[in-house]
Formats: C-alpha cells, structure tokens, sequence
C-alpha cells in the first residue's frame, strides 16, 4: 500500500501540525459562518466518495454530525451497527475495517472502546481513518471543534486561561484538547477529584493540576467533563446512584454559580456533553448566554464538513 495516500487520516492531535490544524479550523470557521451550510466551495476531488460512520461506542454528537456534515457535503454516508453485524458472530474489528475497504469506503469514520486501535489498523489499509473517539485515549474532532469555538470567540487561542474540570483521567475530549491548546499556547489548568487527575508527569509543557477554585478563579475558557464512569476500574469513588452523592460532587467539583463567577467577566462556559445538569454544571448555566454549549454542538457540523473534505 503507498502509505503517502494516507497522510489525510486523523487520529491524534498530537501528530497534527499547528499549520494543520489551523487549516482545519479556517475551512471550519467557513463552513460555520454559511448559516445554512450551502455547498459553495465543496472541494470534492472524487465523484461520490462513500463514508461509514463504525460505532463500537454509544454516540450521538459525533455520529450524527458527521452524518450531517457528509450528507451536506454531498457525500454518501452508510451507518455500520456492531449490534446487528458480524461483529456479534465475532468478526474482528480489523477485518470489519478490511471488509468495508474492499467494498469501497473511501473514509471511516470509528468509535473504538480500545486506545490505539486505529494507529495500528491504518496503516494497513488503504480506507482514510477518522478517530471518532478512542478509550480514554482521544477525540481528535472534538477537540477541534472546540478550539474553534473557542477561537471564534477570542479572536485568537495563544495566551488564554482555559480550565478543564472533571474527570480529565479518564476523558479522551481533555486529552485531545490539552494537546490542541498547549500546541496554540494556552495555559491550561487542570482540575477535579484526585482518583480523576492525570500523573503530572503525563502532561504538556503549559499545563498544571490545581485546585478548582484556583482553575476558575479569572479563567476565559472553564471546560467541564462528564465523569467517565463507564471507563472507571472501580465505581465506589462516589455515590452516583444517590441524589445525596451527586449533590457532593457538584458542591465539591460542579460548575456552580457561585464558582463561576469568579472566572473572567468576559469567560465563556464549555462542556463536549453529554452533560449531566447538577452534577458537574448548573443546569441554569448549561442556557445561560456565557455557554457555548450548543456552539460547541453547532461547530461539531463545520468542522466535521472541513475534516470530511481533507480526508479526500
Ligand atoms: N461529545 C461527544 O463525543 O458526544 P457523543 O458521545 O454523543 O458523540
């Protein structure tokens, strides 16, 4: 296979170039700037290119947008179900991939419970890959859309305050945005329980691990996370099935009125959601006019259009 064919995957941020990256985020900040998506400037380089969007984890930001993004762009798009394939018979994940590259998938689109499936299958393979979430490992698209969110409120990323609250451990969204954001150089600071914070020894060069207060308190960007609990090894850290038990979490660790407003009078809120309203965010706050919740949503499309089109 002629490797050179597969420059255009997208696994890690950590292999993308900042000029790469920004490249992503203009065609994305195109794309979001046309209030009804219209294909203008599609730059379609094969006639109908065939998109599968390979789910082996539950989804629905991700998988729909880029469904709609392909389907803006007027590419084929075809949805695989583990469920009710062959994956249920025991086929495996790699020669699920072989099989649909024969058929001829131009890109995949795959959700992998597993972290590094994907570096080792693309490879092999002449389909383009698009990590749509890998374990705890990354999610490249997310984190993207999130800098662009962020960029087209600030003009600029170099220089922020971004706090990341939660369950930064265990979140593929944290990791791919710590990357992205030291790669801008944003100072970022990492917050929340100490059985959920990374080994400082595992982070970037402009990142630290603080306390929440000191995380809000005059931050412009305050990104919080769902708590992970289905990646957890073990799930006795706290009483989620107790209303008494989120309560704690929230009042240790959630995003409360309180807490926020102590961040920068000018500070946006962000989450990747799915959120839980009163455990890690107020659920006033998830509508307040300071989140960016559904832009982050909204930018999922643009820039799932601009990565679709890169692919090709
Ligand atoms: N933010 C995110 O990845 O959401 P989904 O799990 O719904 O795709």
């Amino acid at each position: 296979m002629d490797t050179a064919m597969k420059t255009k995957d997208l696994i890690t941020l950590k292999d993308t170039s900042l000029d790469e990256i920004n490249e992503i985020l203009d065609r994305g900040d195109y794309w979001s700037q046309d209030a009804n998506f219209r294909i203008t400037n599609s730059s379609k380089v094969i006639d109908n290119p065939l998109v599968c969007n390979l789910f082996f984890e539950n989804s629905t930001r991700t998988r729909f947008s880029f469904e709609v993004a392909a389907k803006k762009l007027g590419y084929h798009l075809i949805n695989f179900e583990p469920s009710s394939s062959s994956t249920a018979k025991g086929e495996t994940t790699y020669d699920t991939l072989r099989t649909l590259e024969a058929m001829g998938v131009n890109i995949a689109i795959v959700r992998t419970k597993e972290e590094d499936l994907l570096s080792e299958f693309a490879p092999k393979l002449s389909t383009t890959f698009i990590n749509a979430g890998a374990g705890a490992n990354e999610h490249p698209t997310q984190g993207l859309l999130d800098m662009l969110t962020i960029r087209q409120h600030f003009g600029q990323i170099e220089g922020l305050k971004v706090a990341i609250i939660g369950d930064v451990k265990y979140s593929r969204v944290a990791n791919s945005n710590i990357v992205g954001l030291n790669k801008f150089g944003a100072e970022v600071l990492i917050a929340g329980p100490e059985t959920l914070l990374p080994e400082p020894d595992q982070l970037e060069k402009n990142s630290k691990i603080v306390s929440i207060d000191e995380a809000v308190n005059g931050a412009d960007v305050v990104m919080m996370l769902r708590v992970q609990r289905e990646r957890h090894p073990r799930r006795a850290d706290f009483s989620w099935d107790t209303e008494e038990g989120r309560n704690a979490y929230f009042q240790e660790y959630g995003l409360t009125k309180e807490r926020f407003s102590k961040a920068s009078p000018h500070a946006i809120i962000m989450h990747p959601a799915p959120f839980n309203r009163g455990v890690e965010i107020d659920g006033d706050l998830v509508e307040d006019e300071r989140s960016h919740i559904f832009k982050q949503v909204k930018n999922g499309v643009a820039i799932r259009m601009a990565i679709l089109e890169r692919a090709l």
